[in-house]
Formats: structure tokens, sequence, C-alpha cells
């Protein structure tokens, strides 16, 4: 078992310049707004991709030149006549390039709504930032964050135009995917940020310890490559092969000649291009975020994790269990609208938890810290000195008392009285100073 790491210093979480209520409330909201809008644009994505309405719009990022819809139906048959050229360029499943005019409006207003809420995504973004900009403690805890999440959102939209103008390579729709899970897991971050704003953290720079870290990151990475993975499935069309479980071809581990095809070329080529291979790939890497979180689970046992870092573990597990008993039944089932919804929304939720739960790990804020009150300051030399004068003064006035009850046989005479005092108290002498109190090693302390 691991050794406790060293407890964080002896610092009350000091409120620095705390940052305005409002403020901080402002870029709260506008968070939190951009961070359920992401989770529409993934899932509605997930919508885009089943129903094949990607290329419905065959432009970007305009739409046959304009921002709107066409406005003719002479507008709408010539976008039609671009989709038609567009599909059957491309030759693919799920792209019938002749379809009726409402089958093909209704796809138009799926792709468009797409782009609507990616673009209300970037305007939370800009009023997000604006206002944390104008709060110089709130920016100088989140403004990384504001800037990475620009240049993701920059990077994500040159990516959809890839997406679209390369005819939804399977490749550019997982590299897609996963921009938008980091997109997610960085807003999580941010909102986090916020709340630690105006605070210093104690042993922040320190961190929950490194093995703790090192396990949340990988499990990061690797839930990552499961997303890129089940990208590149669903871009293929792995779902309509191999609808079996555990056994894939009646093999628990089909042979190599199975599931790589020569024509594609080495292993990279096939998880890229064969999804027979992207299939297999991704039905058992599922099983590695599992292992890792047990792992994680198992070397943050020691920590003493705040409630919330708790939850987002527990929710992070249950997840990946309901992830993979979810990933199987679409396998199953063939990839049926709902059951793939599903499992996007389950996928981008396990990376939001594993981002939070990263997050508290890295700053320090998830783990519990109790305050002791200091011991308090050890006497000085003339308090002890005046403590024993005050004393022998009690005990001259207690023997003087004494002198004077008649019921006591007679009065000791004054130098008596004095030498009974010298006997009963000695004279003061320079007191040992009392033994230096620990170093006060904090009142924070590891429960
Ligand atoms: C940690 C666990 C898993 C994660 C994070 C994950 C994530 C994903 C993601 C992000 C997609 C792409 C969804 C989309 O584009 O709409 C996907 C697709 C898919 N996943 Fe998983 N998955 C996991 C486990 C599994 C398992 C265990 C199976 C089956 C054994 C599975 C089967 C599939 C299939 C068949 C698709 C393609 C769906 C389609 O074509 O619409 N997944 N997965």
């Amino acid at each position: 078992m691991n050794a406790p790491p060293t407890p964080t210093p002896l610092v009350d979480p000091v409120s620095a310049p705390s940052p305005a209520p409002l403020a901080t409330l402002g870029v709260k909201v506008w968070l939190w707004l951009l961070i359920l809008l992401t989770v529409g644009v993934v899932v509605w994505g997930a919508v885009v991709r089943i129903t094949g309405s990607g290329l419905s719009i065959p432009d970007w990022p305009t739409i046959a030149g304009s921002l709107t819809p066409p406005k003719s139906d002479y507008g709408w048959s010539q976008l039609q006549e671009t989709y038609r050229a567009e599909a059957e360029r491309l030759g693919k499943p799920g792209f019938p390039p002749d379809i009726t005019p409402e089958a093909f409006r209704r796809m138009f207003w799926i792709e468009y709504y797409h782009r609507a809420l990616a673009a209300l995504v970037g305007l939370a973004l800009v009023i997000a930032t604006v206002t944390a900009l104008r709060n110089r403690t709130l920016w100088h805890r989140t403004g990384g964050r504001f800037i990475t999440l620009f240049a993701l959102l920059i990077a994500q939209a040159g990516l959809g135009g890839v997406v679209v103008k390369g005819g939804l390579q399977p490749l550019m729709i997982a590299a897609h995917l996963i921009t938008a899970y980091i997109f997610f897991g960085l807003a999580i971050n941010a909102l986090q940020a916020v709340g630690l704003a105006g605070k210093v953290v104690p042993g922040e720079s320190k961190s929950a310890g490194r093995k703790p870290l090192i396990t949340v990151w990988l499990l990061m990475l690797i839930t990552l490559l499961q997303v890129f993975t089940g990208g590149l499935t669903a871009g293929l069309g792995g779902a309509l092969v191999a609808n079996t479980w555990p056994f894939m071809f009646n093999f628990l581990l089909p042979p190599g000649e199975l599931i790589l095809d020569a024509k594609f070329g080495g292993i990279g080529a096939n998880l890229l291009h064969n999804a027979v291979f992207a299939q297999f790939v991704h039905r058992w890497l599922a099983f590695l975020p599992l292992v890792l979180y047990v792992a994680l689970r198992l070397t943050c046992s020691f920590l003493p994790l705040t409630k919330p870092t708790r939850w987002w573990m527990r929710l992070t597990g249950l997840l990946l269990v309901a992830q993979i008993v979810v990933g199987i039944l679409n396998l199953l089932k063939a990839a049926p609208p709902n059951l793939t919804a599903l499992h996007s929304t389950l996928g981008l939720l396990i990376f939001g938890f594993i981002s939070a739960v990263a997050y508290d790990l890295r700053h320090n804020a998830g783990l519990k810290r109790i305050f002791k009150p200091l011991p308090p300051p050890p006497p000085t030399i003339q308090d002890q000195l005046k403590q024993q004068r005050a004393a022998s003064q009690t005990q001259a006035q207690t023997v003087a008392s004494m002198g004077s009850d008649p019921s006591y046989p007679s009065a000791p005479p004054a130098s008596a009285a004095a030498s009974s005092e010298a006997a009963v108290a000695p004279p003061p002498s320079r007191p040992k100073p009392p033994p230096r109190p620990p170093e006060p090693s904090g009142p924070a302390e590891w429960k």
C-alpha cells in the first residue's frame, strides 16, 4: 500500500482579492450554458450522422453562398441537386442520392440545427470570456483555459469544414469528435477554476500526488482513444458488421486474416479504413478505461477526497459500466438511432466526469482539509515572573491571615512569618523556559 502523501502546509485557504460575486455568477452561468450547448451539439452531431444528414448542406461555412436557408422552391431544388451530385460522387451507403424533396428538407434542417447550435456555443464562449476578462482575479484563474477553448473552437470549426468538404471521411469524423470531447472537458475545468478564483489552495502546486494524477491522465487519454475508435467505427459503418458479442466470427479473438485486410495495408491503415478491424479494436479497448478506473480508485483510496470529487468518481465508474452495456446492445442491434444517441451522450458525460476529477486532483481542490485551532502561544519569561510574584503574594497573605485568626494559638512573630514565607515560597529564581511547542506543521490534516 502506498504511504500517505505529506500533509499540505499550514495555511487556511486565504481569501485573496475575491472576485466580485456578480462577475463570478455571470461567468458561471455562461459556462454552464456553454457546457449544456456542447452536450447538445455532440448529441445532435450523432443524430446528423445516424440520419445521414451530414452532406445535405454540401457547402461550408455558408449554404451555397448564403447564411440562411433557401427562400424559394428553386433555391431548394438547386441545393438538392448539389447534394445529389455529391452523394453520387461519394457513393457511400446511407447517402441515397435520389430522395424526395421532403426527405431532403428534413435532412437539411437536421444539419442546419447542428450548425446553429455550434454557433450558439461560440456565442456563449465569447460572452463568458468577456465577462471573465472584466475581472482581474477571475481572469487570472481562468484566462489560459478560455484562450485554449477559443483555439479549440476555431480548430473544431475548421475540422467541421474539412468533414463536409472531405465527404465525411471517418478519420475526420473521429478527429472532430475528440476535439469536441476535449472542448467539453476544458469547459468543465473552466467552471471549476471559476470556483477557485480568489483562493489560494493549500498545496496546490504539489497536487494530490503523482500516482493518482498519472492514473487519471492515462484514463483520460485512453478514453479519448476509445472515442476516436468509436468515431472510426461509426464513420466506417462498423456497427453493420459482425453483430455478435462476445464472439466475432465465432472467435473471441478472431485470427488476423479475419479482421485485417491486406488491401488496406498494415494495422494502422486497417484501423482507419477497415470497418471490421475498427469495430474489433473499439469493442475490446472499451475494457481498458474500466481497468484504469479501478486503478484510479485504488490509488485514491488513501486520499481524503471531498464529496463532489467522490461523486464524480462514482459516476464515472457507473457510467463506464453502463456505456459498455449500451455499446454491446448497440452492436447487437446494428446501431438503432436511440441507442447510438445514448452511447454518444454517455461517452461525453464519462469524459466530462473524468476531466472534473483530473482537475480536482491536479489542483488539490478535491481534497478535504481539516483545520485544527493553533496551540496557544508559550508564556513569556515576564508572564512567568508575574505569575510567581502573584503566587508568593497570595501565600504571604494567607500566612498573615492565619496570624490574626483567634482560633490559632498564637500569631507567629513577624520575623517568623517572614521566615515561614521564605520556607513556603522559595525566592523567585529565573524560571526555566517551557519546552518549545512543536513546529506548527499545520492545522491542515489528512484524515
Ligand atoms: C468506454 C467505453 C466506450 C466509449 C467511451 C465509447 C464511445 C463511442 C463513441 C464516442 C462512438 C461514436 C458515436 C457517434 O459517432 O455517434 C461510439 C460508437 C460505437 N460504439 Fe462505442 N464506446 C464504448 C464502448 C463500446 C462497446 C463495449 C461497444 C460494443 C461492444 C461499442 C460499440 C460501438 C458501436 C457499434 C459504435 C458505432 C455506432 C454507430 O455506428 O452509430 N462501444 N462509441
